[in-house]
């Protein structure tokens, strides 16, 4: 199958790994891409959100299948583009993709599909902030309504931090109080297409910088999967209660959603709930469902592009489980310090069990006319371990962290180790 992916990230990477794993001899094409993704497919410089651009391509050059990989392009519309020009594309369209686009939006879906999830209260001033934050109390929770990369997201029992980042993204337009929710996280990702469901295993993603849940959210600093202690029914209890509540009342409105819909959920002691939604394969999750799925998943995407979940069987996953360490640069989250020299990445590519997803990598020529690679941003790359269990899986996966060198990077050391035994 002829196949452009949109983006450039450690979950594109991984989207392209997958494909390429499946030996069926697709021809894809990167736009963006990164260094990492360049050594095994060609990459095209264009502007993922610019919807006729991408269309024009994909259809001069007979693209069968478009995935649409990062949330920039979903909430800028480029789906409708290339539906609009007969292209199968994964991956909503910009009503559909608010629900990533937009918290009240999505609170709002919520509501009317009857979907679980926590309180919330939408606020225009500082005055209805304050009185939200002091009536649902601490620990406080407070986000910015749009798209904010990760960043837009405080829970904090400080309640002056939690009205001063209210006070900041006030000034970008309304932002939401929530209801603080108590238990684990999952991820779970469902295909859709625009009807029917079918879900990929789950994982759990760290969201704080450092070890124990410390520091500032970020975009994810690692994941694992499977999760070995999910409440038995979880699956058919999310499709049932959340995931085709939501998918149908976006058909009702006319905005079919058809891609990934991203499930953030806590399960908590009343029972689950959502406390986010995306639009698209979360970034590291992507990094540790893939590689364990059976099922080709060029037939998955392109079955939800085209209306035709509905009767497939569910995705097979391996019994290996896979964990994953974002190598993060010096001072991520708040400001990275960029354009430094990566090197070891050989080393630990010839540790069993071990890939690379690149997310912010690129080649430098140096004065000697040497290719040199080089870190662009603040999540680098990250590390990939699959492994008969996880106490194997994290081995693997730390020691291919210590091939590598970057100056000033860091990352987590406890992903996956409250599972490995
Ligand atoms: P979000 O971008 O909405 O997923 O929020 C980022 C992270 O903040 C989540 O993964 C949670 O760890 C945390 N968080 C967000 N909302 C809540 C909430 N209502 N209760 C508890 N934690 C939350
Ligand atoms: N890992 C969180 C996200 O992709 O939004």
């Amino acid at each position: 199958m002829r196949i452009l992916v949109l983006g450039s990230g450690a979950r594109e990477h991984a989207i392209i790994t997958a494909l390429l794993a499946e030996n069926a001899g697709h021809e894809i094409t990167s736009a963006p891409g990164n260094a990492g993704i360049a050594v095994h497919v060609p990459v095209i410089h264009l502007d993922p959100t610019n919807g006729p651009v991408v269309a024009g391509f994909a259809l001069d050059n007979d693209m069968e299948l478009v995935i649409i990989g990062p949330e920039a392009p979903l909430v800028a519309g480029v789906a409708d583009h290339l539906r609009k020009r007969g292209v199968a594309v994964f991956g909503p369209g910009k009503a559909a993709a608010q629900l990533e686009g937009s918290k009240t939006f999505a609170k709002r879906i919520m509501d009317d599909a009857g979907v679980p999830t926590g309180r919330a209260a939408r606020c225009g001033t500082l005055a209805e902030a304050t009185a939200a934050i002091d009536e649902y109390g601490a620990p406080y929770v407070v986000k910015a309504d749009g798209l904010a990369a990760g960043k837009g997201v405080l829970v904090t029992p400080d309640r002056d931090a939690a009205l001063a980042h209210a006070e900041y993204w006030l000034h970008h337009g309304s932002i939401l109080v929530e209801e603080f929710l108590e238990g684990q996280e999952v991820s779970l990702f469902l295909l859709s297409d625009g009807h029917s469901v079918l879900p990929l295993s789950p994982a759990q993603d760290y969201k704080r910088v450092f070890d124990g849940d410390a520091g500032p959210n970020t975009g994810g600093m690692g994941a694992y999967s499977p999760l070995p202690w999910i409440p038995a029914n979880f699956i058919d209890e999310v499709i049932e209660t959340i995931a085709l509540p939501t998918v149908r009342q976006l058909a009702t409105e006319q905005t079919p959603f058809i891609g990934l819909l991203y499930c953030g959920l806590v399960v908590t002691d009343e029972g689950i709930r959502v406390i986010e939604f995306n639009a698209r394969f979360g970034d590291p999750e992507t990094q540790v469902v893939l590689p364990r799925l059976i099922t080709p998943l060029s037939r998955l995407l392109f079955a939800a592009a085209t209306g035709g979940l509905g009767g497939l069987p569910r995705p097979e996953f391996s019994g290996d489980v896979a964990v994953t360490v974002v190598l993060a640069s010096e001072g991520y989250p708040d400001t990275p310090l960029t354009g430094r020299v990566i090197s070891g990445l050989d080393e630990a590519l010839a540790i069993e069990g071990i890939t690379i997803a690149h997310a912010a990598t690129a080649l430098r020529t140096t004065e000697s006319g040497e290719n040199e690679l080089v870190a662009t941003g603040g999540r680098v790359l990250s590390v990939v371990a699959t492994a008969p269990d996880f106490a194997e899986a994290r081995e693997r996966a730390y020691r291919a962290l210590d091939a590598i060198h970057l100056d000033g990077a860091h990352y987590r050391t406890d992903i996956a180790a409250s599972v490995a035994e």
